[in-house]
C-alpha cells in the first residue's frame, strides 16, 4: 500500500463515516456493485455494516476500509467465506477521487493472502459486469484467471449485463506473490 494508505476493519460504530463515504461514492459505484451496498443513509449505511459484522461472526464475509491521509476512501471486502468448501469471493470499491491511485489491488492482494495463507482457502473468485474494464484489471493484477461469462446475469436499470467470474487457486498464489 502507499505509505499514506492503510486498510482497517469496518465496524457498525463506523456508520456515520460510511454513510458520508458513500455519499461521495454512491452515483460512482452504483452500476457496478449489488443494489444492497448502495443503501442510502445513515441506517443504510449502518445496516450494511452490521450485515458483515455478523457475518464475520458468522465466519462468512467481512469488510474493511481504505484510508488515504486517515479519510475512508473505499474498500475491499470478502463477499462471501465458505469455509466448508474452502472458497471465498472478494470485491472492492472506491470514491471517484481516490482511483487510478494503485489502492486497491494491494488491499486485495492482502485479503488473499489472509485467505491462502492464514485461513486455508483453497479458491477465490471474482466477480464483475463484463464491462467494468478497471475492476477486471484489478482481478488480473491479481493473478487470477477469467473462468466464464454469465451471459446476461446483471439487471441494470432495464438493460442486462454479463457478468465474469476470474478466480485464482491457492496453488497459484506463491507464484503471484513471488
Ligand atoms: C474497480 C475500482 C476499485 C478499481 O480502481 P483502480 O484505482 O483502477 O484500481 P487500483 O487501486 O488497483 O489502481 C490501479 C490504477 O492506479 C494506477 N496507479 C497510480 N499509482 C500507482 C501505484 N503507486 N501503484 C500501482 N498503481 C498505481 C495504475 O496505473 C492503475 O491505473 P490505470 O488503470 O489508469 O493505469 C474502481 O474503478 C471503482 O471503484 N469502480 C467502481 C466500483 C466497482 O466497480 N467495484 C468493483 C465491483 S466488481
Amino acid at each position: 500500500m502507499k505509505e499514506n494508505a492503510r486498510l482497517e476493519p469496518l465496524e457498525p460504530w463506523q456508520a456515520e463515516e460510511f454513510a458520508a463515504h458513500l455519499d461521495r461514492a454512491r452515483e460512482h459505484i452504483r452500476p457496478w456493485v449489488g443494489a444492497s451496498f448502495v443503501a442510502d443513509g445513515l441506517e443504510g449505511a449502518r445496516a450494511t455494516l452490521r450485515r458483515y459484522a455478523d457475518s464475520q461472526a458468522a465466519d462468512g464475509g467481512r469488510i474493511f476500509g481504505i484510508r488515504l491521509d486517515g479519510v475512508l476512501v473505499g474498500g475491499v471486502l470478502f463477499v462471501d467465506v465458505d469455509a466448508a468448501r474452502g472458497t471465498c469471493e472478494v470485491g472492492c470499491w472506491l470514491e471517484p477521487s481516490a482511483v487510478g491511485h494503485g489502492l486497491v489491488t494491494p488491499a486485495c492482494a492482502a485479503l488473499l493472502d489472509w485467505a491462502f495463507t492464514t485461513r486455508g482457502l483453497h479458491r477465490a473468485e471474482w466477480r464483475c459486469r463484463a464491462d467494468n474494464t478497471r475492476s477486471s484489471a484489478v482481478a488480473q493484477r491479481l493473478g487470477m484467471v477469467r473462468e466464464g461469462v454469465l451471459r446476461e446475469h446483471w439487471p441494470y436499470e432495464g438493460k442486462r449485463y454479463d457478468k465474469e467470474i476470474w478466480a485464482i487457486l491457492a496453488r497459484d498464489w506463491p507464484a503471484r506473490t513471488a
